[in-house]
């Protein structure tokens, strides 16, 4: 019996043990299926963001994602209302219930998110979109600009926390959001930030701080001095019906604090709405602000120690009404980008040339490439901040813009575009004769985009 079940034994095991054999190569067969599936799958997402990311210099042309009302189509009212009135597109763009608005306030699953964005959509940008740090949450940074610390070989980016509600301090006031203080991220690739928290607090409870709550501080930006080790941050200090127009300087031991503040003025006894500083490469910083009435921008040496402005100031581009000023220095020339005065509303910025930082300034014209008509006479619908070297790459920069929100501050979007200095500019220069001194300063508009791979894989 027992041999008989024994030589059965084979034959048993041999018809159980084959549909198992059968069953593992069916499931190797689907398993060998999926992964094919899977690499086409790869290879038709990579190839579609290979498709839409385009050349950083390349033109990119779009229609206007929505219809217009009627008035925009009327040359002749862009015209009357001149160039410090805003246009009838903006005017749309400010209602927000209008589909304008709602074409550049993209809600939803639309961010750019380095925890849950996926891989495939790591390091791009997409200019508009809710921009979320590391924590997930929406990046609080407006009006700010970006410090490149050497020591930590890291990028640190400042900018006004508007965590708040939008209100009106009185009828005719603009929006405002109460002092919660400067915010402060870090990156190594640019992208993906983290938060490291408010630096520069406001004041919750004495009335006369600068910093109280009820006042306003705008446009903060930070530089490291060299000499004395201290991270240094200058910004817009004013009271809510901007009458107070001052600057104010905090400093701090490290590039995340916490900053003490230190105090505020009007620089040269005038008045200083938007600004912005500039550290040279000789190491000498420089403070430029929109004063009289923001007829003019004035220019400014600071001290050795960054703390102050010394008298040595130069009014240019006077009677230009510009503000919001990013200046940045390419190949031993120094450019700055300028906005009109309109509030919150987008205008055209325009760009502007010197071979001396103190000047003359000349107007080179408007920057932006790409995009439609209206999206370059809007600075695609943002207004600038900084003008950010890439560190690595010379010559390549990104310009930061806000895409303001005024009727919910704290939803303001970023803009970040890449900018390229070179070719023939579009203005002739004020002061030079027959040819060109400068270059052209070109932004690219781009629905989404990525910087060159080296400046981003930072090991
Ligand atoms: C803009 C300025 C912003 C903010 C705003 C308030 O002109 O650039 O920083 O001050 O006005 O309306």
């Amino acid at each position: 019996m027992a041999m008989g079940a024994g030589s059965k034994q084979p034959r048993s095991l041999a018809i159980r043990w084959y549909p198992a054999r059968h069953g593992s190569f069916t499931l190797i067969v689907w398993c060998l299926a999926a992964l094919v599936m899977l690499l086409i799958l790869h290879l038709f997402i990579s190839r579609k963001v290979e498709q839409i990311v385009r050349g950083i210099d390349e033109v990119e042309e779009e229609a206007f994602p929505v219809k217009l009302a009627r008035s925009w189509r009327n040359p002749r009212v862009a015209r009357r209302k001149g160039e410090h009135r805003t246009l009838p597109v903006v005017d749309e763009f400010l209602v927000e219930s209008s589909a304008v608005h709602h074409a550049f306030f993209p809600e939803g699953e639309v961010t750019m998110d380095p925890v849950n964005g996926g891989n495939d959509r790591r390091y791009l940008y997409y200019p508009g979109r809710v921009w979320l740090d590391t924590d997930g949450k929406p990046i609080q940074a407006h009006g700010g600009g970006v410090l490149y610390d050497e020591k930590s070989e890291t990028y640190f980016w400042y900018g006004e926390n508007k965590d708040g509600k939008t209100y009106k301090a009185h009828d005719k006031g603009p929006d405002r959001v109460d002092i919660v203080g400067v915010s402060c991220y870090s990156s190594k690739d640019l992208w993906s930030w983290t938060n490291q928290g408010v630096v520069l607090q406001g004041e919750e409870k004495n009335l006369f701080h600068d910093l109280h709550k009820s006042n306003v501080l705008e446009r903060p930006k930070v530089i490291y001095n060299n000499r004395t080790g201290k991270y240094v941050m200058w910004m817009h200090t004013d009271d809510a019906n901007y009458t107070k127009s001052s600057i104010g300087v905090a400093s701090s031991d490290s590039p995340t604090g916490p900053f003490t503040y230190l105090y505020s003025k009007r620089p040269h006894n005038c008045e200083s709405r938007d600004m912005t500083i500039f550290k040279d490469d000789d190491g000498k910083a420089y403070l430029i602000y929109s004063s009289k009435g923001n007829s003019e921008l004035h220019i400014a040496r600071l001290t050795d120690e960054y703390l102050d402005v010394t008298d040595d100031m130069r009014r240019i581009l006077v009677a230009r009404y510009r503000e919001a000023p990013a200046l940045f220095k390419s190949g031993g020339t120094y450019y700055m980008i300028t906005s009109g005065c309109t509030g919150w509303a987008p205008n055209t910025a325009k760009a502007h040339a010197a071979t001396s930082i103190m000047g003359p300034w000349e107007t080179l014209g408007n920057p932006f490439v790409g995009g439609n008509e209206i999206y370059r006479s809007t600075t695609f619908f943002s207004q600038g901040t900084f003008v950010l070297p890439v560190a690595g790459l010379p010559g390549l920069f990104i310009f930061m813009a806000d895409r303001w929100k005024p009727s919910d501050l704290r939803d303001s979007r970023y803009v970040w575009l890449p900018l390229t200095v070179g070719g023939l500019p579009d203005e002739a220069a004020d002061y030079s004769f027959m040819f060109p001194l400068w270059s052209r300063v070109s932004i690219y508009w781009h629905k989404v985009w990525r910087l060159p791979e080296k400046s981003y894989r930072v090991t």
